[in-house]
This record gives structure tokens, C-alpha cells and sequence, in this order.
């Protein structure tokens, strides 16, 4: 069995008809895998072909049949998969090829140009044949598209069918004779795998076998203000302050307001803080050890000031770098994320609205990975206390609202450093 060896720069070609999910499962996974620190990129062929041909193109294009398409078709898959080795060579970890490859011939050409440069090649094949769904994102998806641009939609769709036809004619399905692959059928209703090995590739599958393609919020925000807040220090295991307990009743009305009867989850950490501001919700609580906070070390129970003073070395490193720097005997921002994955995976399997009740650096991690931020962002992200952040994931990017409620903290935020 081909398996990926440790380090091995990988290359994730996505085959499938038009309109079946390729796109929305290229960019969830690479915004999953750049969030866990793999830099990730998503090469897509229907892109290149707008910027170079000026999009425009109706099914005729597509047809087999039509020489001249198909030559410049092969040429642009051509251009895009030297962009992507390219890309790779230099200082990506996986490259992720978007477009049909519904042929056979075309994946062994790919497997062969990658393997050339000593990456490992996976198929993931994106099958879905329920006529609603396929409707479903040509509208949502395709007639926005600059292909569609003054047409009229009914037309458009029209168009849109005869181009996936153009392609279902010529479809060869990953067969087991060509390697590694991964083929979700209806959403994740099945997940076949094929000679998956190694640590990054079954992350892989672990995380697209849990991904839905469901519209609900997530609200984000961080516990009331606590004592330690108060006196200005980090870590600590301390109670909600006067203004902290009014926060989690204000919160409790807000999440009434926002989704009435609604059925919710509520997350919290194992620590006090948290658990004190979910009360008022008087809701069932899944506490979570991956929710608490980034975890200080020696320096538990300081203020910065403090910790500038006893520890200065300490204190540069982590200006210098915040998201790598661990606290002695503590914890780094790469770590929180590391523990936060089982969270995400759980957020990501989801359907019902969740509230995720946590702190400073737990909610700067999550925020990141929704917001599709560069890692560098994550540790200076503004989450500020009494804050409801609430994300509405959309197959392309993410919506965000924040509601400061009252009461405002008593001590303005220790600063972030
Ligand atoms: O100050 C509150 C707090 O949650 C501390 O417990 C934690 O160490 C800190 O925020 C994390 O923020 P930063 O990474 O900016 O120090």
C-alpha cells in the first residue's frame, strides 16, 4: 500500500460532475488544514478559466465534441497543475486541485506529474446524485457566477445542466486499481476509503466524514467578567465579579431573544467562570477540558506587569512570538488549537444552533478557524469581554455579528499582549 510518509508534501485532487460540492469541500478542508498549521491552498481550474478566458462560456464549450474547447480546457488544467507544483515545491504542505478530473486518463496524468516531484496524490471524489441537491447549489452557487452574467436564470440553469451532461457522458468513477482515494456519496451518507494511510490522510477523512452543509449559528463569547479580570490576572480558576453575574443574566436574555424557542447547546470549559455564566441559561451544560484556557504555566496567577518584571526573557519571547511562544510548563496558541480540534469536529458535525461560553485566547482560536484568519492573527484577535459573537457558517465564508451587551466590565481589559 502507497502510504504518505511523515513530512510529505500531499497533493488532494478532487474529481466529480459540476455542481455536486467539489468546491465547498476544497475550501472547508483547506481552511481546516491551514488552521491546524498544514499551509494549504486550493488551486481551481474554473477560476483559472474565468481570469484567463473572462468566464462567458456556455455548455458548447464543455462538449467533448468541440475541439477547440478541449484543447484549451486541457491547456488551462495543464497551466493550473504547474502553478500547484509549483506552489508545493516552495512552502506548501497540501495543494488542493479543484475541477472535474472525471477521467481516468486525466487522473493518471496528474498522479504521474506529482509523484515526478515526490508527492503523495489522493483522490477525493464528491458524489451526489439527488436532483434537489444538484438544483440546490446551481442556484445558489453557479448563476452568481460572472459564466452567467446577464443571463437569465431559467436559461442559465438550462445551460448549467447541459454542461454537467457534457461531463457525465465522459465520467469514469475512482476505480480501487488507482491508489488512494476517498469518495463521500450524499453528503456523507457513505464514505468509502481506498488505501487511506498515514496521520494527515485519515485527519482527512475524519474531518469530511463530519462535515455538514447546514446554515446555523454559532455564538462565540466569553464567560462574565471574573475576580481575576478584576485584579488584572491571567489563569487562575476564580468566581464571576459583581458585573460578571449580571453579564451571564444578560447573555441568558440575549440567547432568548436571538432564538426563542430554538433548541441549543451550551458549551462550556470545566473551569468556574464559564460554568457561572451558562447558569442563568438553566439549559443542559457539556463542559469541555478542550474549552479552557490557554494554560499559563508558572506564570498562573499574574498580571502581565508581574510577569515582565519576574520573567523579562519570558515575556519577549512571547511578544516576539505570541502564537508559537509556550509558557514554561504551560501551553502556545499552536497547542490550544491542537486541543480545540475535537471541538471543531463536534461544531462542525453539528446541526442545531451552539453556544460556546469559553475565554480570551480559547475564543481567538475558534474565531480563527470560522473566519478562515491566518494562524499569525489568531493571538491578537479582538475578543472582548460581554461580547456575543455570533457566526453564521455559508457554503463560501462566514457571517458575523457582535452584540456588546451590558453590563460593561468593571476594569477596562488587561491589555492583550
Ligand atoms: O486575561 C484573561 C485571559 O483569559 C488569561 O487567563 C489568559 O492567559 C489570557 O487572557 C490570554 O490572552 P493573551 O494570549 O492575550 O495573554
Amino acid at each position: 500500500m502507497a502510504s504518505v510518509r511523515k513530512g510529505q508534501k500531499m497533493v488532494l485532487v478532487m474529481v466529480g460532475l459540476p455542481a455536486r460540492g467539489k468546491s465547498f469541500t476544497a475550501r472547508r478542508l483547506a481552511r481546516y488544514l491551514s488552521w491546524l498549521g498544514y499551509p494549504t491552498r486550493v488551486f481551481n481550474l474554473g477560476e483559472q478559466r474565468r481570469t484567463e478566458l473572462g468566464g462567458r462560456q456556455t455548455h458548447e464549450f464543455f462538449d467533448p465534441s468541440n475541439e477547440e474547447g478541449r484543447r484549451i480546457r486541457q491547456a488551462l488544467a495543464q497551466q493550473v497543475l504547474e502553478e500547484l507544483v509549483l506552489w508545493l515545491r516552495a512552502n506548501g504542505r497540501v495543494a488542493i486541485y479543484d475541477a472535474t478530473n472525471h477521467t481516468r486518463a486525466r487522473r493518471q496524468a496528474i498522479r504521474e506529474r506529482c509523484e515526478t516531484e515526490g508527492f503523495a496524490v489522493q483522490f477525493i471524489e464528491v458524489e451526489n446524485d439527488d436532483p434537489r441537491v444538484i438544483d440546490a447549489n446551481v442556484r445558489e452557487t453557479k448563476l452568481s457566477s460572472p459564466d452567467y452574467a446577464d443571463m437569465d436564470p431559467e436559461a442559465a440553469v438550462r445551460d448549467f445542466r447541459l454542461r454537467i451532461a457534457h461531463y457525465a457522458a465522459g465520467y469514469e468513477k475512482v476505480a480501487d486499481a488507482e491508489g488512494s482515494y476517498l469518495r463521500i456519496v450524499d453528503r456523507g451518507r457513505q464514505v468509502v476509503m481506498n488505501q487511506i494511510d498515514g496521520y494527515l490522510p485519515s485527519r482527512i477523512v475524519f474531518f469530511l466524514s463530519n462535515l455538514q452543509i447546514t446554515t446555523r449559528s454559532i455564538f462565540l463569547t466569553r464567560h462574565g467578567e471574573s475576580e481575576y479580570n478584576v485584579e488584572g490576572l491571567i489563569g487562575g480558576d476564580s468566581g464571576l465579579s459583581p458585573q460578571g453575574r449580571r453579564y451571564a443574566q444578560e447573555l441568558s436574555h440575549h440567547m432568548r431573544e436571538r432564538l426563542g424557542e430554538t433548541p441549543f447547546e451550551v458549551w462550556t470549559s470545566t473551569l468556574r467562570r464559564t460554568r457561572d455564566t451558562a447558569a442563568p441559561l438553566g439549559r443542559p451544560v457539556a463542559e469541555w477540558r478542550s474549552l479552557d484556557e490557554i494554560e499559563a504555566g508558572i506564570c498562573d496567577g499574574f498580571s502581565y506587569a508581574q510577569i515582565r518584571d519576574k520573567w523579562p526573557h519570558e515575556f519577549d519571547a512571547r511578544q516576539r512570538d505570541k502564537l508559537g511562544y509556550r509558557y514554561p510548563r504551560g501551553e502556545s496558541y499552536q497547542d490550544v488549537i491542537q486541543r480545540l480540534d475535537r471541538v471543531i469536529i463536534e461544531l462542525e458535525r453539528y446541526r442545531t444552533p451552539v453556544l460556546v461560553i469559553g475565554h480570551q485566547a480559547v475564543c481567538r482560536a475558534l474565531y480563527t478557524y470560522f473566519m478562515d484568519l491566518p494562524l499569525t492573527e489568531c493571538p491578537h484577535v479582538p475578543i472582548p469581554l460581554h461580547t456575543v459573537i455570533e457566526l453564521t457558517p455559508r457554503a463560501y465564508g462566514c457571517e458575523e455579528t457582535r452584540t456588546a451587551l451590558e453590563p460593561r466590565p468593571t476594569n477596562a481589559e488587561a491589555p492583550s499582549h
